[in-house]
């Protein structure tokens, strides 16, 4: 029989250059639209945070697609979850860095009192490819004096080296390229 790592392997597709030419695009929506395939990614997860950081108290969700997976697994883990959003969207007070893309620079930003001092957090998102944004997300973590326990994505590209970029933080991946 299928293993779950198996069914959400078969749930990712790839749309060759896509943005632009030359990049070969992970498309996570047929994981999405199968429900079994959702349940999946979340079991494995949830798997692996009660096995390795069963102290951890809140899931971080990377905007936009980390918003996808994390409050699932934070309702899972009976844990809240929080979301770190591109500069100018989120209200009142909020702390921001700034960080590189291919071309120019973002910046990724959280509500102020959305992590005390201390608390135990795990970052989520979609992808890795070169580490720019969840090394940001760590960052904003460490501004929030937050415990970072490690970061977890559905694919890793692995060619990239970004798990290099996030050391000395710990990357979960379901899925590698
Ligand atoms: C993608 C992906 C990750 C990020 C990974 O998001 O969902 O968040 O890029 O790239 P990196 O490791 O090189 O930083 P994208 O920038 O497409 O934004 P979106 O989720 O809002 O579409």
């Amino acid at each position: 029989t299928e293993s779950k790592l198996q069914l959400v392997h078969r749930h990712i597709r790839a749309f060759p250059d896509f943005p632009k030419k030359g990049i070969l695009f992970r498309d996570i929506c047929p994981i999405l639209k199968d429900p079994a395939a959702l349940t999946a990614v979340i079991d494995l997860f949830e798997e692996h945070v009660r096995k390795n950081h069963p102290q951890v108290d809140l899931i971080i969700g990377l905007d936009a697609r980390g918003f996808l997976f994390g409050p699932l697994l934070a309702q899972r883990l009976g844990v809240g979850f929080v979301m770190i959003r591109k500069k100018g969207k989120l209200p009142g007070t909020t702390v921001s860095v700034s960080y590189d893309l291919e071309y120019g620079k973002a910046e990724a930003e959280i509500q102020e009192d959305a992590v005390a001092p201390g608390q135990k957090i795990l970052l989520i998102d979609d992808l890795l490819a070169t580490g720019g944004t969840l090394h940001a997300a760590c960052e904003l973590m460490r501004k929030q004096q937050a415990e970072v326990l490690g970061c977890m994505v559905v694919i890793e590209l692995k060619e990239l080296n970004g798990i290099d970029k996030l050391k000395p933080h710990s990357l979960f991946s379901l899925v590698q390229y």
